[in-house]
């Protein structure tokens, strides 16, 4: 398949990475050339990691050779797939689809990457909405199992079984999201458990250290809550807060508030909840910790949510937490193993 990947910042640039991997051709677009310079720096990065590690049967030159770098939107011409992977910024978003569309056949599927924006509001901006959906990855997307196939209100069936079959041509799990909601499955859960550990933290009860020592010893998540807000970027969640917030879902965090106007952005600029000047940030276990309760239940309370509002399963939220987040167990797993009710 051509596919054309919008944005080469950490998102796109995973992507890009991914569909090249399995044998795509990839045209990779950014506005800015530092973010084409970099975007492909990270992707030589991870295809080394993974061809030290055997993962690849492929040399990372090989791979690369399958990413062409694109400086205009009119160079699209021709994919049979665009995903747009910018910034969450929903001006900026619709008028790269109204450009994207201009340039591209009436069969070709657009695809947003967005975690936070409607993709019914988003494919407004289109003449042919049937062919737009949401296909949202994780970070980093070469070794996150999940995306998400976001149905909108205007997506074809078509499109929407296809968004599936194209998610399994890459080796990933395609989790179907039948409504529309704000932060779909994976993040309306994560969004929540955010906002849990921030809470327990600005008002004083436990500190940094030990909510990441709960998530990552007695829970046994693959990152601490906070590490996992800087590996994300705290500019990231920041505009997601924003945009859901504006939207009526609650994700709040007055001390991600705080980092983002002192430009401590997490990873990227190595510093946010932790200093990453010397590589990931070490976490200890802590002899005080929140109970796992405290930190999961309104995200267990949103994954009955979800249920009850007929977007997704059990089975399919369980599936996705562990795949999407990397947790050893799924949402409702933890539920019924702290007898949550
Ligand atoms: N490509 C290739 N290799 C990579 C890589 C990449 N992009 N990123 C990390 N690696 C490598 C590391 O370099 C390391 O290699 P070495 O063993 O040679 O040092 C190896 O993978 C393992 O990494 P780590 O030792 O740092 O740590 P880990 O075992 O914890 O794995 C991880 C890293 C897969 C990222 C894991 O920590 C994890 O699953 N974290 C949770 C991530 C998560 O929750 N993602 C979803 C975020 S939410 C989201 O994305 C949605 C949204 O809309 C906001």
């Amino acid at each position: 398949m051509k596919v054309a990947v919008i944005g080469s910042g950490v998102m796109g640039s995973g992507i890009a990475e991914v569909f090249a991997i399995y044998k795509n051709e990839v045209l990779l677009y950014d506005k800015y050339e530092e973010a084409i310079k970099k975007g492909l720096t990270n992707i030589k990065w991870s295809l080394e990691k993974l061809s030290e590690k055997r993962r690849i049967n492929e040399t990372p030159e090989s791979i690369l050779t399958r990413i062409q770098i694109i400086r205009s939107l009119e160079e699209v011409k021709g994919s049979e797939l665009v995903i747009e992977a910018v910034p969450e910024d929903f001006n900026l978003k619709v008028s790269i689809f109204k450009e994207v569309e201009k340039n591209v056949d009436y069969s070709t599927m657009i695809a947003t990457n967005t975690s936070s924006l409607p993709i019914t509001e988003l494919s407004m901006a289109l003449n042919k909405r049937e062919r737009f959906l949401g296909l949202h990855f994780f970070n980093p997307p070469v070794l996150m199992g999940l995306v998400e196939v976001i149905k909108g209100n205007y997506t074809s069936s078509e499109v929407f079984e296809k968004g599936i079959e194209i998610v399994k041509s890459i080796k990933k799990e395609p989790i179907p999201v039948r409504k529309d909601v704000i932060g779909f499955v994976v993040n309306r859960i994560l969004f929540r458990v955010f906002t849990s550990a921030c809470k327990l933290v600005s008002e004083g009860k436990y500190t940094v250290q030990e909510v990441d020592s709960a998530a990552k010893y007695t829970l046994g998540f693959p990152m601490g809550i906070f590490e996992l807000l800087d590996y994300t970027g705290i500019d990231t969640n920041y505009l997601i807060s924003k945009e859901v917030k504006s939207r009526g879902f609650n994700f709040d965090c007055p001390l991600i508030n705080d980092l983002y106007t002192k430009g401590y952005l997490g990873t990227k600029v190595k510093k946010g909840f932790y200093d990453w000047s010397a590589g990931r940030p070490i976490i200890q276990k802590t002899s005080r910790e929140p109970s796992p309760s405290e930190i999961l239940g309104d995200a267990i309370d949103e994954a009955v949510w979800l249920i009850k509002n007929n977007v997704s399963t059990e089975d399919e939220i369980n599936k996705a937490t562990k795949l999407g987040l990397g947790w050893p167990k799924g949402i409702l797993e933890y539920a019924k193993e702290i007898n949550y009710v």
